[in-house]
């Protein structure tokens, strides 16, 4: 079978830098045609250059990296520099980008990407806010029914809130974006911290990751050391949860994840639960389900996974 077509939208951040270092190392599975960075971890600048240094350290100066929208559709920027450093990538040690940033927006690079492609070849993963998608649903209402499927990473519902009690940091930068998409139609699968939550990294993984013996692991662990010292302050335990990599863990490997078809609205107006992902898990609402929620995870093979195929990056 060829490789499924792929354009990651990203605002890295470390497991951001895993999820484009899992999905690179893919290649039999996963054809990833752009990336295009959003604003969200750190601003937009900073999200484009780590795009760049990430394609670079993957030997993948070949792939191209369009920047998006500076901010969200209506709120201003919130960034998240307390979680992933001044760089974003704080752990790593990468040069400065060589590869330029594609002069073309990636709003329109991904309505004429998506129009220009047969109908339901391109699957779009997001993992930051949904800006940039949303922005081009609005401009092109025409990409929804071409597009293959949406993986994002946002939301939670019964493990509330990452950054405030109700939402989850994703959607709560952007909730417009997100209330556009989830009100789309678009085929939809989302991974919410209630899956995301269940995919730690453990010290032991690290150490591995570390003695793959390449630069790509080398400087994986570094970043995996730096997001894991913020994760010790929030759990009881050293691991941490890499949140992202879990979007490209789910197309490469879907039976390693559980969830249900559910129907989701997105809280766009009150002030205590804005960017809340309220997800109707029991059906009480009887409205037809309008999004994959997944929940459960087989944590362990899903890092042997990522190990195998980080180990094949340079
Ligand atoms: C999400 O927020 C960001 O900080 C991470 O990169 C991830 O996409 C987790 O809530
Ligand atoms: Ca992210």
């Amino acid at each position: 079978m060829a490789p499924r077509k792929i354009i990651i939208d990203t605002d890295p951040g470390q497991d951001d830098a895993f999820a484009i270092l899992f999905a690179l190392g893919s290649p039999e599975d996963l054809e990833v045609l752009a990336l295009t960075a959003s604003a969200g971890n750190t601003p937009l600048a900073v999200t484009a250059r780590n795009a760049r240094q990430l394609l670079e350290l993957a030997g993948r100066p070949d792939i191209p990296l369009f920047a998006g929208c500076p901010r969200p559709m209506v709120r201003p920027l919130i960034t998240a520099e307390y979680v992933h450093g001044e760089t974003g990538l704080d752990g790593c040690d990468l040069p400065p980008p060589r590869i330029a940033v594609q002069a073309e927006h990636a709003v329109p690079f991904l309505i004429r990407t998506l129009m220009d492609a047969p109908e339901g070849e391109i699957t779009v993963c997001t993992l930051g806010p949904m800006t940039n998608l949303a922005m081009a649903m609005v401009m092109e209402p025409r990409i929804v029914p071409r597009i293959r499927e949406v993986v994002l990473m946002g939301g939670g519902f019964f493990e509330g809130g990452n950054i405030t009690a109700a939402a989850e940091f994703n959607i709560f930068v952007d909730p417009h974006a997100a209330h556009v998409v989830f009100g789309s139609g678009v085929k939809l699968t989302m991974v919410p911290i209630d899956c995301t939550y269940k995919a730690r990294m453990t010290r032991q993984w690290i150490a591995r990751l570390r003695g793959l013996g390449n630069r790509t692991g080398l400087q994986a662990a570094g970043m995996g050391e730096f997001y894991q010292r913020y994760g010790n302050t929030k759990f009881a335990t050293a691991d941490y949860p890499l949140h992202d990599p879990c979007v490209i863990g789910y197309l490469l490997a879907p039976q390693l994840f559980g969830g249900r078809d559910c129907y989701v609205a997105i809280e766009t107006t009150s002030p205590e639960t804005l960017g809340m992902t309220v997800v109707d898990w029991w059906g009480v609402t009887k409205r037809p389900p309008n999004c994959r929620v997944l929940r459960d995870l087989d944590s362990p093979a899903f890092y042997e996974l990522m190990l195998e195929r980080l180990a094949r990056l340079p």
